[in-house]
């Protein structure tokens, strides 16, 4: 990369804004947003030329999922060259075409770092493969010898979160560590090079002008020495609940205090945020203490039920753990990891993150639309995963010869989830992949998927997109929204929430059936239609209406 190419982080250094702490962060995953050249496979020049949408959106900053050469074992998450653009996506010039474009506008720019394992492609992996048993290449890995009498067995019993043993063996004999797909071996963080290596790649990309970093698999770089047994199988019953030889082990801090350091070298407030899956949101609130990360995405919240009770102790909980070491908290709906909001919300709650029914989608919509108001609403930073502002639902009905994720491809038992919340968003009501690009689209997309299509959505009052747009409005005028690490707790009736926030209120009813309040103060915004009359206001099912009081 040359000097020319840097482009500087938004905005002009020198001023200390605190910005990251109350800002709305669009996911952009980058193969289903919008294709530039129409090859079914969305691209960096498709972010780009859409970057004005979310500034008239407005959200405060994108976070590009991996763009990175890759084999696309999982769909990125397996990177070969950390200084690379995949040619798929594009190249390092439109990369630095689309932060200039994005700093122009205002928006800041969050990429994915992936540090706790590279693609089997990766020139480091290769070359320890080439080399063989005993070559110190091997050393920024984890290989080992098998047990068993002609070590034809793993070295240890732990699992891969994809399904199957978390080791594959070499055709020399020895196993290699993934706690993810075979083609994701993990980076051995004991060894120096590698700490060398990634504080690099954070230079390489700072220089380019990045605003930060989402911090991928944040919680599983540090593995417990020895290696040891967990003694039991299913383990991924355990994953978030438990701390693991794998996952959560303290040893990780210490490399984020030093990338800290690297980002507080750059002007600009550049920030980190954690991937972190902890068993509470006290343990997550260690990667966020003043000299290590910013942010940690709040995982507790994203799994919780449309449901007061449940919500407010959430909230509490998230607000508890992170005043302390003041970072604000996070908070987030849906990513590319798990079944869209609308269709969880949309299904008997119990069934977790991961589903593929398609349930009630109206009733799933309208608990959306709520859910996100009330999300948009609490003190902190949120999470915007694309197309969550146009209501769409998760594709549940995907034909099996056409999934992709790896957890599907992989594993017996798991159904690869995955897909249905990253089919290729729609843009117009009709035409090509809807508008994705002039070509098809690499997950097929739903018949009717137009009539969600931004087109469709703009200009229409009632729909999802113009809530998002008045939502994002409103939190930037009105005091209270978005802002501090706390709130005033009012009373209500069953399954309702209400808070207040300097002069802003937010009432929630989570019920099904309607429910009649005082009226707190003037509507600022709601998701359904409200009627206020003799001092009282009628909040229907599943509706969070805005107060500025
Ligand atoms: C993270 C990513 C997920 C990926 C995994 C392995 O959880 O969000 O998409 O499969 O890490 O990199």
């Amino acid at each position: 990369m040359t000097q020319h190419l840097a482009a500087p982080a938004a905005p002009a250094s020198g001023t200390h804004t605190d910005w990251w702490r109350g800002a709305v962060i669009y996911q952009v995953y980058p193969r289903s947003f919008a294709d530039g050249n129409g090859d079914g496979m969305g691209d960096l020049d498709g972010v780009r030329a859409r970057l004005p949408y979310l500034r008239d959106l407005g959200v405060d900053a994108v976070w590009l999922s991996p763009f990175y050469s890759s084999p696309q074992a999982d769909a990125g998450y397996d990177v070969a060259d950390y200084r690379a653009i995949d040619p798929m996506f594009g190249s390092l010039l439109d990369a630095d075409a689309l932060l200039r474009d994005a700093h122009d506008l205002g928006l800041r720019v969050i990429v994915d770092l992936v540090p706790n394992h590279s693609s089997d492609q990766h020139d480091w992996f290769q070359r320890a493969l080439r080399e063989g048993p005993g070559s110190p290449l091997r050393e920024r890995y984890h290989f080992r010898t098998g047990k068993g009498e002609h070590g034809e067995l793993p070295p240890n019993d732990w699992e891969s979160v994809f399904g199957g043993p978390a080791w594959t063996r070499t055709p020399d004999g020895e196993w290699y560590l993934h706690l993810f797909a075979p083609a994701q071996p993990d980076f051995n963080w004991e060894h120096p090079a590698v700490h060398d290596e990634f504080r690099s790649i954070l230079r390489f990309w700072l220089d380019m002008g990045v605003d930060g970093f989402r911090v991928d698999v944040a919680h599983g770089l540090v593995k417990a020495e020895g290696l040891p047994d967990i003694g039991r199988s299913d383990q991924l019953k355990l994953l978030g609940n438990d701390v693991m030889p794998f996952f959560d082990q303290d040893g990780v801090h210490e490399i984020y205090r030093s990338w800290r350091k690297v980002l507080t070298e750059y002007a600009g407030e550049r920030i980190l945020v954690a991937e972190a899956w902890t068993p509470t949101v006290e343990r997550a609130a260690a990667y966020v203490r003043q000299d290590e990360m910013h942010q940690a995405f709040n995982f507790q919240y994203l799994g919780t039920h449309w449901d007061a009770a449940e919500l407010r102790e959430v909230i509490d909980a998230s607000l508890a753990a992170m005043r302390p070491v003041g970072a604000p908290a996070t908070w987030v709906l849906s990513n590319h990891d798990v079944t869209r909001h609308a269709t969880r919300f949309a299904n008997p709650p119990g069934l977790g993150t991961q589903l593929r029914t398609a349930g009630d989608r109206a009733l799933g919509l309208r608990r959306a639309r709520a859910a996100t108001l009330l999300m948009l609403a609490l003190p902190g930073s949120a999470y915007v995963y694309q197309g969550e502002e146009l209501g769409l639902p998760d594709v549940t009905e995907l034909p099996d010869e056409v999934r992709q994720d790896p957890s599907f491809v992989r594993a017996s038992g798991q159904d690869g989830f995955r897909d249905g919340c990253r089919v290729p968003i729609p843009w117009t009501t009709e035409g090509s992949s809807y508008g994705f690009g002039a070509g098809g689209s690499w997950l097929p997309q739903p018949t009717g998927w137009g009539e969600l299509s931004v087109q469709a959505q703009t200009g229409d009052p009632a729909s999802t997109l113009e809530l998002y747009r008045s939502a994002l409005a409103v939190r930037r005028e009105q005091p209270g929204l978005g802002a501090g690490d706390s709130l005033e707790w009012l009373e209500a009736p069953e399954g309702v929430l209400a808070f207040r926030r300097e002069s802003f209120v937010c009432t929630a009813n989570t019920t099904g059936a309607a429910v009649r309040i005082a009226v707190p103060g003037r509507i600022l915004l709601s998701n359904a239609e409200v009627e206020t009359a003799d001092g009282k206001v009628e909040l229907p099912a599943d509706t969070t209406v805005w107060w500025a009081v």
